[in-house]
């Protein structure tokens, strides 16, 4: 039985995503998709609503399960049983990270292999950041996230812009 991980921030989970999980899913027996940490990154969600969005996007896909981890992606992977690393590439831009990501973390634990799914050509222009732009100004996300979640993105992402442009104009009048 071959198991694979994809792993990512999800902050939230795109079309994008949903690509190469739907597309992952049919390659190995059993799919994880790990929600992990790049401490680089500022988040919108938690970890648990972004568990909650992977699960609510994929719950017609039999063989999948979502986890998180707070620590480095090598670790777990061999704290759990699993063959191999899954990463979608959207454009040759892509490419250089994903390359150091790779090899780091073989580096960590050379048993962590990672193979690449090329990103179908209508989604390699789809990122979070895009999406949680287009939600904060109420634009329509129905194009680019899975239509069981693009309500309660909207709502948060809009709801939350909306708090820090009325922070932001109060602040404004206080000076
Ligand atoms: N289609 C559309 N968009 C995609 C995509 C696809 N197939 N694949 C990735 N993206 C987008 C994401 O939406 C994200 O967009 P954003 O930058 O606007 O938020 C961007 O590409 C980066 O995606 P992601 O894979 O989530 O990279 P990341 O840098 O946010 O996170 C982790 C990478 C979380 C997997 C990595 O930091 C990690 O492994 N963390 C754990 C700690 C660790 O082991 N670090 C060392 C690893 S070298």
């Amino acid at each position: 039985m071959k198991t694979a991980i994809y792993p990512g921030s999800f902050d939230p989970v795109t079309n994008g995503h949903m690509d190469i999980i739907q597309r992952a899913s049919t390659m190995f027996d059993k799919l994880i998709v790990v929600v992990l940490i790049n401490p680089l990154k500022s988040y919108s969600f938690s970890i648990p609503e972004r568990v909650k969005l992977l699960s609510q996007a994929t719950k017609g896909i039999k063989n999948i399960e979502i986890d998180s981890y707070d620590g480095l992606l090598a670790d777990y992977f061999k704290k759990h049983d699993v063959d191999v690393i899954v990463k979608g590439l959207r454009a040759t831009s892509d490419f250089e990270y994903e390359f150091q990501m790779a090899h780091t973390n073989k580096d960590l634990n050379p048993k962590a292999e990672t193979v690449f799914i090329p990103a179908t050509a209508n989604t390699t222009f789809i990122s979070s950041s895009m999406v949680k732009q287009v939600a904060m100004f109420g634009g329509d996300l129905s194009k680019y996230v899975p239509a069981v979640i693009h309500e309660e993105i909207s709502r948060k992402l809009t709801r939350e812009f909306a708090q820090k442009r009325k922070a932001a104009a109060e602040k404004r009048g206080e000076e």
